[in-house]
């Protein structure tokens, strides 16, 4: 459902993402984790054709994403990390503005929209965009993209500024989707979230994918049953011992 083949983007000097290779089948949820700057969102922006590899080939549902950019955005939904979006549109003018571009302004998506409002407590949808909160705002971009119930979807850290009830609905709801066959794509620094919803985690660190696969296969890597995906992350993205060096000499 989700391929890339040698994907590469380089910005001036900066390697940003640097031959990476993902296939993600059908009903899967992807976990994409790596320290900040590693080019999580720089690889989604091109997986979901917002940005132009410099390198690399993008398959998505089977097309390829040069050739058949509009039927995939079609298909796909994306939840980006920061919720940009019509400041000026109230929020029910924004799901509006939505299901006709969609072409899916009918009775079934207004009951779609009615039930993903209730479970993420959303009843300010008379307010302007510019006067909500970030996390309020993130409920919205959510709610515009799952009443679509699109075939693949990609979330790029979507818990950030989320509530306790409403992430914890948000992952349940996510692996519901993915059992009736949504393949979803997400990054996270959470790595309790990576544990529990993921099928398959890759690490990406300075543009490169340095490790993936199921979590009892990365739990193997780190040669201890007993040590958790932090450590292995750690292990792999920094060094514990450095770790401890920074924070000893920040505390005195
Ligand atoms: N538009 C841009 N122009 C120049 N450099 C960029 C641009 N976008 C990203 N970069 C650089 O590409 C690298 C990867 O950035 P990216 O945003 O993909 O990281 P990330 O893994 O999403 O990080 P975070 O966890 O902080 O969100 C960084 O070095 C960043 O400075
Ligand atoms: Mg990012």
């Amino acid at each position: 459902m989700i391929k890339a083949k040698n994907l590469t983007k380089k910005f001036k000097d900066v390697i940003a993402v640097d031959h990476i290779n993902i296939d993600v089948p059908q009903g899967q949820i992807f976990g994409f984790l790596g320290p900040n700057g590693a080019g999580k969102t720089t690889t989604i922006r091109m997986l979901t054709g917002t940005l132009k590899p410099t390198d690399g080939e993008v398959e998505i549902l089977g097309l390829n994403l040069k050739k058949h950019e509009i039927e995939i955005k079609r298909r796909i939904g994306v939840v980006p990390d920061e919720p940009r979006i019509y400041s000026h549109l109230k929020g029910f003018e924004y799901l509006e503005f939505v299901m006709d571009i969609y072409r899916i302004n009918n009775k079934e998506t207004l009951s779609k929209i009615e039930d993903l409002c209730n479970a993420f407590g959303v009843n300010y949808l008379e307010k302007m965009i510019s006067d909500m909160s970030h996390g309020m705002k993130q409920k919205l971009i959510l709610i515009s993209v799952l009443m679509r119930k699109p075939e693949v979807v990609f979330l790029d850290e979507p818990t950030v500024g989320l509530d306790a009830k409403s992430a914890k609905i948000l992952k349940e709801l996510l692996k519901n989707y993915a059992k009736q066959g949504t393949t979803i794509f997400l990054t996270t620094h959470i790595l309790e979230i990576a544990e529990y919803m993921c099928d398959v985690i890759a690490i990406i660190n300075n543009g490169k994918i340095i490790t993936q696969g199921t979590m009892e296969e990365l739990k193997k890597q780190t040669g201890d049953e007993n040590k958790t995906l932090e450590d292995l992350f750690l292990k792999l993205t920094a060094q514990e011992e450095d770790i401890k060096h920074i924070v000893e000499s920040l505390s005195r």
